[in-house]
């Protein structure tokens, strides 16, 4: 199943079609588009769209400061969930990571995303602790972290 993606990093054509997915999944909590162009000059080496038949269908956002990487954000097109894009996403994330010598992946997901913790619970995250009000709505984030090298 996963194979069918095709993983490379984001180019600034990518953007419009990443903003679709990003507001399709957020609503109004979705990431502009000048955040993303940040985080492309930043972090473009670990941001990352998964193709299928030529469309991107979802994107993946992380950033590595020495040996410890954050997954700022992962996001699917709702009609593309549940066919093993973000599990492709994260197995090439890891790969990539894990040549840069990165050590650790850090994320934080809302206490009430039941798919994003279960995905990430899969992937070997483990709860390092509850971050009250982290989201803007006054909701509770859970942060995790796993081992880059398992
Ligand atoms: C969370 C999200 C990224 C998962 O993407 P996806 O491509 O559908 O995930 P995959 O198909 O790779 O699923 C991998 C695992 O995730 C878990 N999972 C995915 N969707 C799930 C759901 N609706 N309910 C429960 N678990 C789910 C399962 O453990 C699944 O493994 P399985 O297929 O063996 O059951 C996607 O639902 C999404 O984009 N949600 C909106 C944005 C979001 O919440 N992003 C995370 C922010 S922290």
């Amino acid at each position: 199943m996963r194979s069918q993606y095709r993983i490379r990093r984001a180019a600034a054509r990518d953007l419009d079609r990443i903003g679709e997915i990003e507001t399709a999944s957020f609503g109004r909590e979705a990431y502009d588009r000048k955040l993303f162009a940040d985080y492309r000059r930043t972090c473009g080496a670990l941001f990352l769209v998964a193709e299928r038949r030529g469309k991107i269908c979802a994107y993946l956002l992380s950033c590595l400061r020495g040996a410890a990487a954050e997954l700022v954000s992962v996001a699917v097109a709702p009609e593309d969930r549940g066919k093993g894009a973000a599990s492709a996403l994260l197995d090439s994330l890891l790969r990539r990571l894990r040549r840069r010598g990165a050590r650790r992946l850090h994320l934080i997901v809302r206490v009430r995303n039941r798919a994003a913790r279960e995905l990430y619970e899969k992937f070997g995250f483990r709860r390092v602790r509850r971050v009250p009000g982290y989201y803007e709505d006054g909701g509770d984030g859970i942060a995790m972290s796993r081992p880059v090298d398992v």
